[in-house]
C-alpha cells in the first residue's frame, strides 16, 4: 500500500495564523510532506497566498486583495504579527526541501487574467515544477494550466459529487481529484478513480478518525489542519 502524503492545509493552520510564513514553517518543522495554500494576485500583478478574496477574516484590515499593491498589503497584521506573504517567499523558502507544494488557484470568484501562466513561470523559477501540484474549484483554468505547460501536475478540487469522477479527470486530463473528504467515504469511488489511474489528495480532514478510514482506503494524499495529528497515524 502507498504511503499517505500528510499535507498541511494553509500551512499548520489548526496552532498558527493561516497562510502565514510561521504556519508553513510550523507544518514543516512538525513533519508534514507538503503544504498547501491559496493564490490571488494584487491590484500590480504580484500573487499572494490568503484563503478569501478579501483580508477581512484573516488581518487587521478590510477589502479586496485585488484592490491592493503588493506593498500596501504587507502593512496588515494576519496574526502573530506576521504579514500576508507572497509566492515568491514561500517558493524561496521551499526551492531546498523535497516536499510537495500544492498551490490552489482562487480563481473560481475573483477571475484573475492569467494566474495560471504566472504561476507556472514562478515555478519554473523556482525550480519546483517536480515538487508542485496546482489544483483549483476551476476546471477550465486547470485545463489552461495543461495547454500551457501539459508538465505540472493539476488537481480537480469539488465539494460536491460527481458522477464517476475518474473518468471525469482523466477525459479533462487532470492527474489527480481534490474532493471533500465525506464524497470519497466509498471503496467503489475511490475504485473509479485509482482504474483511472488519478491520485487522489482529499481535504479537509481534521478527525483522527477520518484520518484512519481515509489512509484505510488508499487516498494518496491527506489535506489536514493538524499535520502534528496525522503524522502519528502514517
Ligand atoms: O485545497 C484544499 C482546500 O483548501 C480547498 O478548500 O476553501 O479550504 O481552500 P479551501
Ligand atoms: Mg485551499
Amino acid at each position: 500500500m502507498v504511503k499517505t502524503l500528510n499535507i498541511a492545509h494553509r500551512g499548520f493552520s489548526g496552532m498558527y495564523p493561516e497562510n502565514t510564513m510561521q504556519a508553513f514553517r510550523k507544518a514543516v518543522e512538525t513533519g508534514a510532506d507538503g503544504i498547501e495554500t491559496d493564490l490571488h494576485i494584487t491590484k500590480d500583478g504580484a500573487i499572494v497566498l490568503c484563503h478569501d478574496e478579501t483580508i477581512d477574516r484573516t488581518t487587521d484590515g478590510t477589502g479586496f486583495i485585488k484592490d491592493y499593491t503588493c506593498r500596501e498589503l504587507m502593512k496588515f497584521n494576519a496574526g502573530h504579527g506576521e504579514r500576508i506573504p507572497s509566492l515568491d517567499e514561500l517558493l524561496d523558502y521551499m526551492k531546498d526541501k523535497n516536499l510537495l507544494l500544492n498551490l490552489e488557484l482562487k480563481n473560481d470568484i475573483v477571475h484573475y487574467k492569467d494566474l495560471e501562466k504566472y504561476t507556472i513561470d514562478k515555478i519554473h523559477q523556482y525550480g519546483l515544477e517536480k515538487n508542485v501540484i496546482i489544483s483549483s474549484f476551476n476546471h477550465y483554468s486547470m485545463q489552461k494550466v495543461k495547454e500551457y505547460d501539459s508538465s505540472i501536475k493539476t488537481g480537480l478540487l469539488y465539494g460536491l459529487p460527481i458522477h464517476k469522477p475518474g473518468e471525469y479527470a482523466r477525459r479533462i486530463g487532470a492527474d489527480a481529484l481534490h474532493p471533500l473528504f465525506s464524497l470519497i467515504m466509498d471503496k467503489d469511488i475511490i475504485g473509479d478513480i485509482k482504474e483511472n489511474g488519478i491520485l487522489i489528495n482529499t481535504y479537509t480532514v481534521n478527525k483522527e478518525s477520518d484520518m484512519k478510514k481515509l489512509i484505510h482506503l488508499g487516498v494518496d494524499g491527506i489535506i489536514t489542519n493538524y499535520p502534528n495529528v496525522l503524522k502519528k497515524l502514517i
